[in-house]
C-alpha cells in the first residue's frame, strides 16, 4: 500500500449515517438491531445460525449438530441434507417469482438476454441430465473455464444439482494455468466456450483448452462440453460435445439430488505464499447459508431489486455475489460479458441505465480507472435507479470513495466496502446499509456472527489504532474447509501462524489491519508473499517459478510496487544464466512466457536484470529491500544482514 493511501486513511475523520431510504426499511435497518444480532450470537452461537439456516434454507433432512468444531475442522449442519441448486431455483417456482428474471444478461456487443427462475430451473436440470449422460456423477469434478455467459451459471448450478464439484478456473488464465488446476482437480468433464467478446474482441477459449488437454496431459479428463457464443471451434470427435446439441436431446426433468451439508460443493483455486496454487473447499449447506444471508444483509435485496455484480464468475465473488447468493434470495443477478476499456468508456453506465440496476458492487480498480477515463461518461447516462453502491478486492483509498459516492450514488447511495477472502466463502467485515454509519476506506464492523480481532504474533490483540494481524477467532459457516488434498497447508497457512493458545484458534487471513477507537478495521493490505493486483491475487512465487522456468533465467524475485491505478503492480527482478546477455527482447520474451505460463493477469509491469539478489547471509531474498527499490523508495531500516552490500548499489542503477 503507498503511503499516500496509508497517510489518507489515517487522517481520514469524515462519516456517512445510513440514510433515510435504509433506515428503518432495510433487512438490518438501526444500529441497536445490528447489536442485537451480535448480541445474539454472543450468547447462543449454536441457537444464532440455526435460527437463520432453519428460516432461510430449504432442508431435506433437519440437522443432527449445528456445529462440530474439532479443530481446524468444522463441520456446520451436520446430518442435515440440502441442496444449494433446490434452494437457488426449486423453491421460488411455487411463488411469483416463477417469472420473474433469475439472470439478466447482456453481451459486449449489446445483445441481452433474460432469463426467468423458471427457464434457468429447466435449463439447470437440461444440463444436470448432460452431466449424467456425460458420466459426471455425485463426487466427480467438472472444470469450468468459461467466459461470462448465462451457461456459466447454468453448469455451476448443473453441477451443484447432482453433487458434482465445480471447479471454476478464471477464462483469463492460460491454457498452462488451466492444465495445473484441471490436473490438481482431477476433473472429469471441462465446460467452457468457443469464446467470448471482450473489450471489443472476440477471446477464443476452446484453443486453449485443446492446448491443456493435448497429448493426454489431463488424463481424468473425459468429455469437453462447449457452448457456441462467437462462431465455430475445433471439436475433438468422440471427447466434445457441443452445449446446444446434447442441451436439445435431454430432459427438463431432474430432481434435486438431496446432498449432506459436508458434501462438498465446489473447490477454487487462489493464489498463496508458494508456487502452486491452493485448491480451497467450500461445502453444501454452510456456504449456501453464509452466501444467502450476507447477500441479504448487506447487499439488502428487497424483491423489485436488480442487482450487478461485475465479478466474473472466475473469482470467488463470482460464485458467492453474482450466482449463489443472490439467486437463493429469488434476486435478479445482472451479468456482463465485457469489461470497459477505451474503446466503450461507458459500457457499465449503459448497463446501470438500461436494465435500471438498482445495487452495484465492484473493484476500487475499476472506481480508479472510472475516475481516469472522466467525469463525462457517467454523467451522460441516467444512474438514478442506483440505491446501493459496493466495493470489493482490495482497499479503496478515500479518494476513490468520495467519487464513486459523489458522481456513481448521486451523493444518495450507502456504499458497503466489503472485506473477505477466496476462504471466508462471504462477507466477512462491512457495513450494513441502514445500520452502519459508513467511513471512507474503512470496512467498517464484522457482520453479526463473525468474531474478528487485530493481534500480534502471539495472537494478544493490540492497542487502538495500532497495526497487526487480522484474524477470525470462532468458526463460521461460509469457513473454507480444507485445502484439496493438502490437509497440512491448510493448517499451516491459515492455524499455525498464529499458534492457538488456550483452546483459542486464530484463522489468519493474511491481512494487516487496524481497528480505530470505533472499532472500525481499516484493512490495510497483505502482510505475506500475495499481491493485489487489480484486486486478483497473485502469488509472487507463482511468478517467480513461471519465471524460472525459461531456460535463460538463473533466479527471479518478484513483489509488488504500488500503483495508482492497479492498486499494485508486479515487478519482477531477473538473474540469467551466464551465457544469456540482458536485452530487451529477452525482457519481452520473458514478459510473454509469464503470460503463457499464468496469463495476461500476472504479466510483470516491469522486469529489471540484475547480476544478482539482495540476500541475508542464510539465503533469503530480501523483498522488503526489493519493495522499496521497485517502489523507487531508499530501503528503510536494517540492512547490514545483506550479504553483499555492493548489489544494492548495483540494483539502485538498473
Ligand atoms: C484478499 C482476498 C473477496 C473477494 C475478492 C478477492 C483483499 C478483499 C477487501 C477490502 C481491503 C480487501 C484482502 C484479502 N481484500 N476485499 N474490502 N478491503 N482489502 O478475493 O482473491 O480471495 O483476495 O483481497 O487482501 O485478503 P481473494
Amino acid at each position: 500500500m503507498s503511503d499516500i493511501l496509508i497517510e489518507s486513511v489515517l487522517q481520514e475523520r469524515r462519516q456517512f449515517p445510513p440514510p433515510d431510504a435504509f433506515r428503518g426499511r432495510a433487512h438490518i435497518s438501526s444500529l441497536e438491531q445490528y447489536q442485537r444480532l451480535c448480541q445474539e450470537f454472543q450468547r447462543h452461537p449454536q441457537e444464532f445460525w440455526a435460527g437463520w439456516a432453519e428460516r432461510e434454507l430449504h432442508w431435506f433432512r433437519p440437522w443432527e449438530q449445528v456445529l462440530d468444531w474439532q479443530p481446524p475442522h468444522a463441520r456446520w449442519f451436520a446430518g442435515g441434507q440440502t441442496n444449494v441448486a433446490y434452494n437457488c431455483l426449486d423453491r421460488h417456482l411455487g411463488t411469483p417469482r416463477r417469472t420473474k428474471p433469475a439472470i439478466i444478461w447482456q453481451g459486449e456487443p449489446g445483445d441481452v438476454r433474460i432469463i426467468t427462475y423458471e427457464q434457468l430451473h429447466h435449463d439447470v436440470c437440461q444440463m444436470a441430465n448432460a452431466l449424467k449422460t456425460l458420466g459426471v456423477a455425485k463426487g466427480d469434478r467438472v472444470g469450468i473455464y468459461m467466459p461470462m455467459l448465462p451457461e456459466a451459471a447454468v453448469a455451476m448450478l448443473a453441477c451443484a444439482r447432482i453433487g458434482a464439484a465445480h471447479t471454476v478456473v478464471f477464462g483469463g488464465f492460460s491454457a498452462t494455468a488451466l492444465q495445473e488446476r484441471l490436473q490438481a482437480a482431477q476433473a472429469k468433464v471441462v465446460i467452457t466456450a468457443d469464446g467470448g467478446w471482450r473489450k471489443g474482441q472476440v477471446v477464443r477459449l476452446k484453443p486453449q483448452v485443446d492446448q491443456a488437454l493435448a497429448a493426454g496431459q489431463v488424463p481424468s479428463v473425459e468429455r469437453v462440453l462447449v457452448v457456441r457464443r462467437v462462431g465455430d471451434a475445433a471439436m475433438t470427435p468422440a471427447r466434445d460435445v457441443w452445449w446446444h446439441e446434447i442441451q436439445a436431446q435431454m430432459s427438463p426433468d431432474c430432481p434435486a439430488e438431496p446432498l449432506d451439508s459436508e458434501h462438498v460443493l465446489f473447490i477454487l483455486y487462489t493464489s498463496g505464499t508458494t508456487g502452486k496454487p491452493k485448491g480451497i473447499v467450500h461445502t453444501t449447506a454452510g456456504y449456501n447459508l453464509y452466501a444467502h444471508l450476507t447477500a441479504q444483509w448487506v447487499f439488502d435485496l428487497q424483491e423489485d431489486d436488480v442487482y450487478w455484480c461485475t465479478a466474473d464468475v472466475g473469482w470467488i465473488t463470482g460464485h458467492s455475489y453474482v450466482v449463489y447468493g443472490p439467486l437463493s434470495n429469488g434476486a435478479t443477478t445482472v451479468m456482463y460479458e465485457g469489461a470497459p476499456h477505451a474503446g466503450n468508456p461507458g459500457c457499465f453506465w449503459d448497463v446501470i441505465e438500461k436494465q435500471r440496476v438498482s445495487i452495484f458492487y465492484t473493484a476500487p480498480t475499476a472506481i480508479r480507472a472510472f475516475i481516469k477515463m472522466g467525469d463525462e461518461h457517467p454523467q451522460a447516462r441516467d444512474l438514478s435507479s442506483l440505491r446501493l453502491l459496493g466495493t470489493v478486492g482490495e482497499p479503496i483509498n478515500p479518494a476513490a470513495w468520495m467519487w464513486y459516492h459523489r458522481v456513481i450514488g448521486g451523493g444518495r447511495c450507502p456504499i458497503v466496502d466489503t472485506w473477505w477472502q477466496t476462504e471466508t466463502g462471504g462477507i466477512m467485515i462491512a457495513p450494513l446499509p441502514g445500520a452502519t454509519p459508513t467511513k471512507p476506506g474503512s470496512a467498517t464492523l464484522p457482520l453479526p456472527g463473525i468474531q474478528a480481532q487485530v493481534v500480534d504474533r502471539q495472537g494478544e490483540p493490540v492497542p487502538v489504532n495500532q497495526g497487526g494481524y487480522l484474524v477470525i477467532t470462532h468458526p463460521w459457516p461460509g469457513m473454507m474447509r480444507t485445502v484439496y488434498q493438502d490437509e497440512e497447508r491448510f493448517r499451516r497457512t491459515y492455524w499455525e501462524q498464529i499458534p492457538p493458545r488456550n483452546g483459542q484458534y486464530f484463522y489468519f487471513a493474511g491481512d494487516g489491519a487496524r481497528r480505530d477507537e470505533d472499532g472500525y478495521f481499516w484493512v490495510m493490505g497483505r502482510v505475506d508473499d500475495v499481491i493485489n493486483v487489480a484486486g486478483h491475487r497473485l502469488g509472487t512465487m507463482e511468478i517467480e517459478s513461471a519465471l524460472v522456468s525459461h531456460p535463460a533465467v538463473a533466479e527471479a524475485a518478484v513483489v509488488g510496487r504500488p500503483d495508482e491505478l492497479k492498486g499494485e503492480a508486479v515487478v519482477a527482478f531477473v538473474t540469467l544464466e551466464s551465457h544469456y546477455q540482458p536485452g530487451d527482447d529477452l525482457k519481452q520474451e520473458l514478459l510473454h512466457h509469464v503470460v503463457q505460463k499464468i496469463g495476461a493477469l500476472a504479466r510483470p509491469s516491469d522486469l529489471k536484470f540484475t547480476e544478482a539478489l539482495p540476500k541475508t547471509r542464510s539465503g533469503k531474498i530480501m523483498r522488503r529491500l526489493l519493495r522499496a527499490l521497485a517502489a523507487g523508495e531508499a530501503p528503510q531500516g536494517d540492512i547490514s544482514t545483506l550479504e553483499d552490500q555492493e548489489i544494492l548499489a548495483a540494483l539502485r542503477q538498473s
